[in-house]
């Protein structure tokens, strides 16, 4: 994946939810288009064949259950979210935390299909652990900023600067993201300064009044 990176998070806003849910991803693919930089989606499994099918963009799932296929009412299945056409999936999101076990499991599953593991952590320290199942990326998130409009890249630096060096000690391919609280361009450029080659965010641009063109002023100081 090339990088810089903006994984836009859909959550379950009703603002990216079933039809609003292909405009938001067409808005990503659009800003993508005009500004050259790689825009994902992660939205709510039930949208994901549909952004697939209506757009170019790279989808990544929110979340993936560490089950075989079976008797698992209410469980997402790796392997329908495959057929489904995903490009990877978030892990241990914290909002949707996992057991360790669980996220090597999962980590697994995605590598070996070839897909892309993103990793979400809380601090340095479950950023070193998730680095050692050299996921693709590890995206580190500090629960508390997560919603607040308080972006980690400006309130918490020492954070980003942190996971990024821990992180690269262990497995210098491994890519780190950033996300809490990110909505602007400074937001974005004090990510990359610090060393994060890309953003995971959701509120700041899924409640914007013009989602794309929040997307364009976002990566415009790059
Ligand atoms: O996964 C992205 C996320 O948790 C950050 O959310 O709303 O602070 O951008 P937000």
């Amino acid at each position: 994946m090339k990088t810089p990176v903006v994984i836009l998070n859909f959550k379950t806003y009703l603002e990216a939810s079933g039809e609003k849910a292909l405009d938001l991803a067409k808005s990503l693919e659009s800003a993508a288009d005009e500004t050259g930089i790689t825009m994902v989606a992660a939205p709510q499994a039930c949208d994901i064949y549909r952004i697939k099918e209506e757009t170019s963009i790279p989808v990544l799932s929110q979340h993936i259950d560490a089950i075989t296929p079976g008797s698992h009412t209410g469980s997402t299945l790796f392997e329908a979210l495959v057929d489904n056409g995903i490009d990877g999936s978030l892990i241990n999101h914290s909002e949707k935390r996992l057991t360790l076990a669980d996220i090597q499991s999962v980590n697994q599953k995605l590598h070996d299909e070839e897909l892309i593991s993103c990793i979400c952590t809380n601090n340095v320290e479950t950023s070193v652990a998730a680095a050692c199942f050299n996921p693709d990326i590890v995206a580190i998130e500090p629960p508390q900023l997560i919603g607040t409009g308080v972006s980690v890249s400006q309130a918490e630096p020492e954070i980003v600067e942190g996971t990024v060096s821990k992180v690269k000690e262990i497995n210098p391919d491994v890519k780190v993201l950033c996300g809490a609280g990110i909505s602007t361009g400074e937001d974005m450029r004090a990510a990359i300064d610090l060393g994060a080659e890309g953003v995971l965010l959701a509120s700041g641009i899924v409640k914007a009044e013009n989602p794309k063109k929040a997307l364009v002023d976002l990566v415009s100081k790059l």
